[in-house]
């Protein structure tokens, strides 16, 4: 059985509180941890479903992981040569993350493994780690259309390439780094523009040597990584969602306490204030190697912008809440040189701009990006296809819709941000959840 939301607005949004953990930074906690000598201590773990299929997948391969229970997790490191064969196909349910990064690091073992996903992961391109990893010596198998599921042939020699990324991608860079872990000489990753650096960061805090440039980053196989404490900030890209909220609904200020501020992720900041959002950034310090601050929204009136391409990788996973803020925005807001949008979980372009039309906004999807023109927003249905965050965009909508707004397929909000619902109630919104018919 699916689940829909009904938002039926509400607001002033107030309060204090922290909103999930980091899903990317959670992710690579359990892939270093599993593979690092010692016991590594986690907090602040996201244990929505994305993380533990992550989690999950680690078990099957022989890594014995304790919780999380309240965020915390145990994980009794195996080293780099420690992993084991599993007995059944990994399934990683909705998670892009899981199986890109998976592939690298499974394509450099001694055993042979499958990597499965639910429908929207089974759509997903793969190519753009299957080649480089298969020029580093590697051996996978895909469908025709290069989605999963994902066949690798274990032991084989890997050696070190110098890739040169056409996209930003996180998960191509860290793919290719975790099979570097294991190949021969030097494994070089250069992007046209930064992606999120989460992979660099903890392999450096785990005592594992990398040459980083502003665009590129190296390192050679055969080392090793030391266990270590591990603190997972909140969530930016969950926390955007309540910057988004909290802009929209007249009286609002929230405090989201102890939200990742990595320079790589910080996109829906720079745009909403550009955007004439009220945003402070209080406390800045620092969990391990990642930067983190308390987030301070008050409402504000909003304009719309043209966004700069340059944020468009620093925002990646934000533009379903900024296409919502557009659309409560005085004037138009245009995003170019976002086609990445197509390819997640699903076809973010298509899916808002149909989600935006349905409820009366004027939103023109163009091969790379969109073009909105902020107005009044109805009461009305759309259909998330089953994507997390577009779930939780339109819930934000309701904030200034004139009617209610039924928001279908909503239950994979569960893989990034467990009970998001009742979060959002206890901050103001009206939002109840009923089953669906899909
Ligand atoms: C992620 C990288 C991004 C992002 C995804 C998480 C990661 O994907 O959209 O939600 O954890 O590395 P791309 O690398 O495909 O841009």
């Amino acid at each position: 059985m699916t689940v829909d939301y009904i938002a039926s607005g509400g607001g002033p949004l107030q309060g204090e509180f922290r909103v999930p953990g980091d899903k990317s930074i959670s992710h690579r906690a359990i892939i270093f941890g599993s593979l690092a000598e010692g016991t590594t201590e986690v907090s602040g773990f996201l244990d929505g479903l994305d993380c533990l299929a992550t989690r999950d997948a680690f078990r099957a391969m022989g890594v014995s992981i304790e919780g999380p229970e309240a965020g915390r997790l145990r994980i009794h490191g195996v080293g780099l040569a420690g992993l084991q064969a599993p007995d059944r196909p990994l399934d990683l349910g909705n998670s892009g993350t899981s199986m890109r990064l998976l592939a690298g690091l499974l394509c450099a073992q001694h055993f042979g493994t499958t990597l499965v996903g639910d429908a929207s992961l089974s759509r997903r391109p793969m190519r753009r780690v299957m080649d480089p990893l298969a020029r580093m010596g590697a051996v996978i198998h895909g469908t025709d259309a290069g989605t999963p599921p994902l066949s690798i042939v274990g032991g084989q020699r890997l050696r070190g390439i110098h890739h040169v990324s056409a996209v930003a991608s996180a998960q191509v860079k860290s793919a290719l780094l975790l099979a570097g872990l294991y190949a021969e000489g030097e494994t070089r990753v250069e992007e046209p523009a930064p992606s999120r650096d989460h992979t660099e960061r903890m392999l450096e805090s785990l005592g594992y040597p990398l040459q980083r440039g502003p665009l590129s980053v190296s390192l050679h196989g055969g080392g090793r990584l030391a266990a270590g404490p591990l603190q997972v900030p909140a969530d930016l890209s969950s926390a955007a969602f309540f910057l988004v909220g909290a802009s929209l609904a007249m009286g609002s200020e929230l405090r989201l306490r102890e939200v990742g501020i990595n320079p790589t992720r910080t996109g829906v900041i720079d745009i909403l204030r550009a955007m004439g959002a009220d945003i402070t950034i209080e406390q800045p310090r620092m969990f391990g190697a990642e930067p983190v601050a308390d987030l301070r929204v008050r409402a504000a009136p909003l304009h719309g912008v043209v966004i700069p391409e340059a944020l468009v990788p620093l925002a990646i996973d934000e533009f379903p809440a900024l296409f919502v803020a557009a659309a409560c925005a005085e004037g138009e807001t245009l995003l170019t040189g976002a086609a990445e949008l197509r390819v997640k979980e699903s076809d973010r372009i298509q899916v808002m701009a149909d989600g935006l039309n349905a409820l009366g906004v004027f939103a023109e999807p163009r091969p790379d990006g969109l073009r909105i023109r902020g107005g009044v927003i109805q009461g009305g249905t759309v259909d998330s296809h089953g994507d997390h965050r577009i779930a939780m965009a339109f819930a934000m909508a309701a904030l200034r819709a004139r009617g209610p707004i039924r928001i279908l397929n909503c239950g994979n909000v569960e893989t990034s941000f467990p009970g998001f619902a009742a979060l959002a109630a206890q901050a103001g919104m009206q939002l109840s959840m009923v089953p669906g018919n899909a």
